[in-house]
Parts: structure tokens; C-alpha cells; sequence
């Protein structure tokens, strides 16, 4: 790297918590090749079959409590920590493991499945273990409790904000992300549109690869914590 970027925005996907137990969607063996994501993260799957939608939450919300950051988040957050400029951490991953890593203004643009919405009011509040759909909100009581997740064909969230950080940053740098999904998969074009260089930390080359002007591949919990001390090292 030539000049020390001040400025570093970091997407992560679900390979970054691939070590730490959590499956990834679209690798061989991954959720989706296993459900079909029509059945479970649409909004007309919630209306037709609520309770299979929640409880597919509920197994995934478990399976996200018994697990542990792995060395590729806690990397991120001394990144944050450490880096004398501005980084701004995107994920798309529902789980909270950046911020148990220590990470603290994550920008979760997929929502996050600890915490439940109310899908008649909009309130929000922290996810019981177990969500059922007769669940009253405890607002306006009626009774359409679902996870505070973005399903296919709803809007992320803070879209302003990360549009704004793409524009301004130095660095992109996209982790543990297939580049599949939309607008997600765009954000390195964006960055890079905008006269960003771009990086991949990824186990494999991601659909978007030609968007990257550096990659490094392998597992994440390997390659990011380097990778995190040589940009310290040249701040
Ligand atoms: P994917 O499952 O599509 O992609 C995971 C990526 O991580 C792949 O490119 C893998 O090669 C890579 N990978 C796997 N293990 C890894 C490891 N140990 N270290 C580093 N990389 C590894 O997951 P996402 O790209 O996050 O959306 O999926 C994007 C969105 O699709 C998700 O947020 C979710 C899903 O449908 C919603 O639920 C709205």
C-alpha cells in the first residue's frame, strides 16, 4: 500500500463468522443450499407460515448466543480501536459478534435477529429467546412479532449513511462476502467509483471480484488479524 488510507469502510458477510461456528448461506453445504430462502426470508413467507419463519429465527438466534467472536472480529475492533483515522464497519450478518468483539458503531444493514419488530407498528425491542407468533408487542399489542431482520425484497437499513461513507472513504475493504446480494455486492464499484482502492479478505474469489484492486485469500480468522497489524503498522 502506498499512501496510509485515513479513511477505511469495511463490509463483512458471513465468512467472517465462519470460524466461529455460524454457517454461511451460499457455500457447499451452506443454509441456503439446504432452505429455500422463499420458505424463510420473505415477507410473504412471515405471512403465510409464521411460526416456521420464527422458529428457523429461533434456532439461528441460539445457534448465535452459543457462539464466540473469532480472531477476525476481534482484529476489526482493534482496527477501530487503534487506527488514527475514521473506520466505518458495514456487516451483513444478523449476529452480534463485532460488537462482543469490542467493535462499537456497527452499521447493521441487515437488520439483526436479537432484537424483535413489530410488524403492525414498527416498534422494536430486544428478541425473547423463544418468538411466537401470538407474541403481543409490548406497544401496541398486536400480536406480529417478527425478528428485526431485512428480508429479500425489503430495504436495508441506513443506506444514507453508508452511501455517504462510500463516498468518502479510502479504503473498501469487503470480508467473508460472496458478493451476491444486492446492494451489497455494488459497494466496492461505489467505493471505487468514487476513488477509493479496494481490498478482498476472502476464503475464495467472490462473484464481484473484478471489482477489487487487492485480494488476499483464506479462512478470515487467518488473514485478517495480519492484515489489521501491517495497516497499524503503516498508520
Ligand atoms: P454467502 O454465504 O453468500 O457468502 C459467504 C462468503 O464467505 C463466500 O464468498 C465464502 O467463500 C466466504 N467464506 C466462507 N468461509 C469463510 C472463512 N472462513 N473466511 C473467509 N471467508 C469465508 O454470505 P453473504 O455474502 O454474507 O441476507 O450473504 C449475503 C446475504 O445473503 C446475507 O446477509 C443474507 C443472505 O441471504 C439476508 O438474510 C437478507
Amino acid at each position: 500500500m502506498s499512501k496510509s488510507p485515513r479513511r477505511i469502510t469495511i463490509l463483512t458477510g458471513a465468512g467472517i463468522s465462519a470460524e466461529s461456528g455460524l454457517g454461511t448461506f451460499r457455500d457447499v453445504g451452506g443454509l441456503w443450499s439446504r432452505h429455500d430462502w422463499r420458505d424463510l426470508a420473505t415477507p410473504r413467507a412471515f405471512a403465510r407460515d409464521p411460526g416456521f419463519v420464527l422458529d428457523f429465527y429461533n434456532w439461528r438466534r441460539a445457534a448465535v448466543r452459543a457462539a464466540r467472536p473469532n480472531p477476525a472480529h476481534l482484529a476489526l475492533a482493534r482496527l477501530e480501536r487503534d487506527w488514527p483515522g475514521e473506520v466505518t464497519l458495514i456487516t451483513q450478518n444478523v449476529d452480534d459478534l463485532h460488537e462482543r468483539a469490542g467493535s462499537r458503531a456497527v452499521i447493521h444493514m441487515h437488520g439483526t435477529h436479537l432484537r424483535a419488530l413489530c410488524a403492525a407498528c414498527g416498534h422494536r425491542w430486544p428478541a425473547p429467546e423463544v418468538m411466537a407468533p401470538d407474541d403481543p408487542c409490548p406497544a401496541c399489542a398486536a400480536p406480529r412479532s417478527r425478528p428485526d431482520v431485512v428480508w429479500f425484497g425489503e430495504m436495508p437499513y441506513h443506506m444514507d449513511r453508508i452511501a455517504a461513507a462510500l463516498e468518502a472513504t479510502d479504503l473498501f475493504v469487503s470480508i467473508g462476502t460472496s458478493g451476491t446480494v444486492q446492494p451489497a455486492a455494488g459497494f466496492a464499484a461505489a467505493a471505487r467509483a468514487a476513488g477509493a482502492r479496494t481490498l478482498s479478505l476472502n476464503l475464495e474469489p467472490s462473484r464481484n471480484a473484478a471489482a477489487f484492486d487487492d485480494s488476499r485469500f483464506g479462512p478470515a480468522a487467518e488473514i485478517v488479524p495480519p492484515w489489521v497489524e501491517e495497516l497499524l503498522a503503516s498508520g
